[in-house]
């Protein structure tokens, strides 16, 4: 199943940025497709705790090689998987490109339960390559797996989560035993399927048609790694969100990076593009976020699995619009299927300006 990456072609892609962390790729199904990855290895000592980390739109898995570096120490191991078309991921096939492009609601849902298998199967393959332990059930004890997917990731994690009943029967069984979180971390409404609000902007040329297309992706990465001063959030009133200007007092987290890091990490080419345009398969998005929180039917067959909703006081609007959103739902459904926490002063890019606190974040998740 595994694939070493041939040495020179992925050095151009994924030149482990911060730390040397390993690197592989993993097929995921029948037709060759492999997803790459770096990995923060084995801790010293036995059981520790696993995290998949997804990455989002215009980074690749190079972002979470802050938490990689510290995590052995922690007692976990963090694997960053590089979704399709990024750094040296199988690029989606044109069948792929015209559903993205002009997919119909019923092609979105095909599409989407091979991305979602896929990650499934990268996951058990990692699973078993490594001999992952599984969870023993007591909250406070290291062992099993949590996924985290961020921002636009959500779309690659709720995908698998909402196609669980969709691998084979022992992948099934093997995820089941292990899986204890969900982390759902700075998602967007749009890519839960769900419609952003009037006061929605991003600098793409779809809010801004001014801002040259060749230059959108780079405008991004820079303005989702302000940090914003939003009013009192508490109020949960829309209009208290800074939905266009960061602050003028910190830094943007890109401007924490070397150069290297920045050219091994934030992708702009068609890359993000792609993901953007994912979200016009709303309903296919919107029906796998219901399934992955509020399906009991899906939630069973990871009975041991808590979904967790979080974001940052200073993220880019859309997080602290969404946790609202996702609160709302949760509500409705009767409550108690997610959880959800806040944390205060950090912006979208947590896992990059601050990655003690951001595994500790993850840690108090993770064991409660
Ligand atoms: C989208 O659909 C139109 C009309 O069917 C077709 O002409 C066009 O080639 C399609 N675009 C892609 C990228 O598949
Ligand atoms: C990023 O921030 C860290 C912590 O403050 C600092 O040690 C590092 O030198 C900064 N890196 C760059 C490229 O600015
Ligand atoms: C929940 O998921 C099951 C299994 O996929 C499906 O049969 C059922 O229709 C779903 N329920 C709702 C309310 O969508
Ligand atoms: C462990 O998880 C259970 C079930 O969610 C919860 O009721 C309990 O409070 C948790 N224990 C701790 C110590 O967090």
């Amino acid at each position: 199943m595994r694939t070493l990456f041939a040495f020179v072609s992925f050095i151009a892609f994924t030149v482990s940025p911060v730390y040397s962390l390993s690197q592989g790729s993993i097929v995921v199904d029948g037709n060759g497709v492999q997803l790459t990855y770096t990995d923060s290895g084995a801790p010293d000592s036995s059981p520790y705790t696993t995290i998949f980390a997804v990455h989002g739109m215009g980074f690749n898995g190079g972002i979470f090689s802050k938490i990689q570096a510290l995590a052995p120490k922690q007692q976990l191991r963090i694997v960053a998987v590089n979704r399709r078309g990024y750094a040296g991921s199988t690029p989606y096939t044109p069948t792929e490109l015209s559903i993205i492009a002009n997919g119909t609601a019923e092609q979105g849902t095909t599409f989407y339960r091979s991305v979602g298998v896929e990650l499934l199967t990268f996951m058990d393959t990692f699973i078993q390559e490594h001999d992952i332990s599984v969870f023993n059930g007591d909250n406070r004890s290291a062992g099993g797996v949590a996924l985290v997917s961020w921002s636009i990731g959500n779309i690659a994690g709720l995908a698998a989560i909402a196609h669980i009943e969709d691998v084979p029967e022992a992948t099934k069984s093997r995820l089941a035993s292990r899986m204890r979180t969900f982390i759902m971390q700075e998602s967007s409404s749009n890519a839960l399927g769900l419609p952003a609000p009037p006061q929605n902007w991003v600098p793409l040329d779809i809010s801004d048609p001014t801002i040259p297309a060749v230059h959108q992706y780079t405008a991004f990465a820079q303005w989702v790694s302000a940090y914003f001063d939003h009013g009192d959030l508490s109020t949960r009133d829309p209009n208290v969100i800074s939905w266009v200007v960061p602050s003028s007092f910190t830094p943007f987290t890109v401007f924490n990076m070397t150069r290297n890091q920045y050219d091994t990490i934030v992708d702009t080419s068609s890359n993000p593009a792609l993901d953007a345009a994912q979200l016009a398969l709303a309903p296919a998005l919107e029906s796998n976020y219901r399934a992955s929180n509020f399906n009991s039917t899906v939630r069973s067959m990871l009975p041991q699995m808590k979904n967790w909703f979080m974001t940052g006081t200073r993220s880019a609007s859309f997080g602290p619009y969404c946790i609202w959103v996702v609160e709302d739902d949760n509500a409705a459904a009767g409550g108690g299927f997610v959880d959800f926490k806040t944390i205060d002063g950090v912006n979208h890019l947590m896992h990059w300006d601050d990655p003690e606190l951001a595994l500790s974040v993850y840690e108090s998740i993770i064991f409660s």
